[in-house]
C-alpha cells in the first residue's frame, strides 16, 4: 500500500482540517440534469481551479436561504467542473434542484476526511452504495479507473428501492461492460419485468469476487444499510480498520467550531465524513448518537 500521498491537511478516513476559507464563492450553474423524481444533478463552473478527493463535500449556499453538505460526486481530475447531486428533501435542497443554467450559488469547501483511495493501492477495493450513497463513492470509481493498474479487483455493489430509483443508470450500464469493473445493482423491490437482482445490497456481499485478505470496503448510504453491510464485511473476513463508511450529520459551520455535526467524540465535518471503522465502532451502533 502506498503511503506517501498527503493532499492539503486532509486524511484518509479521519482527522481532516480544511484549508480552505469560511466565505462562500458565488459560482455559476452550468448544467443541470433530472436524475429521477426530486434528484438533480448540478454542474458547477469555478472562476479558478478547484480540486477535491473522492470523500469530500461542499457547503452549498442558497442565497438568503441557508447551505447544506453535499458531496463531490464528478471527476476529481476535472478542476474546472464542479458536479453536485442533490435530493430534495428540505427548503435548502429543494431550492438547489430548483436551480437551472447561469442561476448563481455560493460554494465553499472543500472540507472533510476521503476515501482510502491512496492506502488502497495494490489491494482488491470494494464499494457498497445505497441511494444517493453512489454519489460520494462515483469520484471512487472515476480515479480507479483512471489509475487502474494500481489497483486489484474493483467490485461496486449498488442497491436502490426500485428501477427507477438507481442513480448514474446510464453509467452504471457502460461500467457494467467493462471487464476490469464488477458491477452488481440489486433493487428492494421491483416488478416482474426487471430482470435484475432483488434484495437488499448487504446480501451481495457474501458473493462478491474480492480476496478478504487483500480488499478495502468503502461504504455510504443510510445508515441502517451501512450497519447490515459492516456486519456482512466483517462475517466475510474483512478486518475492521480496512472497513470506511461515510457519515452524515447536519453540519453548520463544516469547520469544527460550532459543534453541529457531533457524532460521539468525532465531529463529523473535521473527522469525517470518512471514518476507518475500527475509529467509530464503539459508538456507531448507538441510533441518538
Ligand atoms: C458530509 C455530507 C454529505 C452530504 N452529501 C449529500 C449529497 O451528496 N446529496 C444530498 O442530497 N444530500 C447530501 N447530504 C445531506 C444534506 O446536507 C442535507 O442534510 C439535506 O440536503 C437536507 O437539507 P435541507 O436543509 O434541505 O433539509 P432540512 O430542513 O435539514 O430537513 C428537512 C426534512 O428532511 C429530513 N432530512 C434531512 N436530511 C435528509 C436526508 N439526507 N435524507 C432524507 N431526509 C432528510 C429532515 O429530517 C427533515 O424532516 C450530505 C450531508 C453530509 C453531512
Ligand atoms: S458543522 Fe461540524 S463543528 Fe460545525
Amino acid at each position: 500500500m502506498s503511503t506517501d500521498h498527503n493532499p492539503g491537511e486532509a486524511e484518509e478516513g479521519g482527522g481532516a482540517a480544511s484549508p480552505h476559507g469560511v466565505v462562500p464563492m458565488p459560482v455559476r450553474v452550468n448544467r443541470v440534469r433530472d436524475e429521477m423524481a426530486g434528484v438533480t444533478t448540478l454542474e458547477l463552473t469555478p472562476i479558478c481551479a478547484f480540486s477535491f478527493v473522492p470523500g469530500q463535500f461542499n457547503m452549498l449556499y442558497v442565497f438568503g436561504l441557508g447551505e447544506v453538505a453535499i458531496s463531490l460526486s464528478g471527476v476529481p481530475a476535472e478542476e474546472y467542473r464542479v458536479v453536485h447531486t442533490v435530493r430534495a428533501v428540505g427548503a435548502v435542497s429543494q431550492a438547489i434542484t430548483r436551480l437551472r443554467r447561469n442561476d448563481v450559488i455560493g460554494v465553499r469547501g472543500p472540507y472533510g476526511s476521503y476515501w482510502p483511495i491512496f492506502d488502497s493501492e495494490g489491494s482488491d477495493v470494494v464499494m457498497v452504495a445505497g441511494g444517493l450513497g453512489l454519489a460520494p463513492l462515483r469520484p471512487v470509481i472515476y480515479h480507479v479507473l483512471a489509475h487502474r493498474e494500481r489497483y486489484g479487483r474493483v467490485v461496486v455493489l449498488y442497491g436502490a428501492r426500485g428501477p427507477a430509483d438507481i442513480l448514474y443508470r446510464r453509467e452504471l450500464e457502460a461500467w457494467r461492460r467493462r471487464l476490469d469493473l464488477d458491477i452488481t445493482v440489486t433493487v428492494d423491490h421491483a416488478a416482474a419485468e426487471w430482470r435484475g437482482n432483488v434484495g437488499v445490497v448487504p446480501a451481495l456481499i457474501s458473493r462478491a469476487p474480492v480476496d478478504p485478505n487483500r480488499a478495502v470496503a468503502m461504504v455510504c448510504g443510510p445508515e441502517i444499510m451501512m450497519r447490515f453491510t459492516v456486519d456482512a464485511l466483517r462475517q466475510r473476513g474483512l478486518p475492521m480498520d480496512r472497513i470506511f463508511v461515510s457519515m452524515e450529520r447536519n453540519m453548520k459551520c463544516a469547520i469544527g467550531l460550532c459543534g453541529h455535526c457531533q457524532f460521539g467524540p468525532a465531529f463529523v465535518c473535521r473527522d469525517g465524513p470518512v471514518f476507518r471503522f475500527d475509529r467509530i465502532a464503539p459508538f456507531f451502533n448507538i441510533r441518538e448518537i
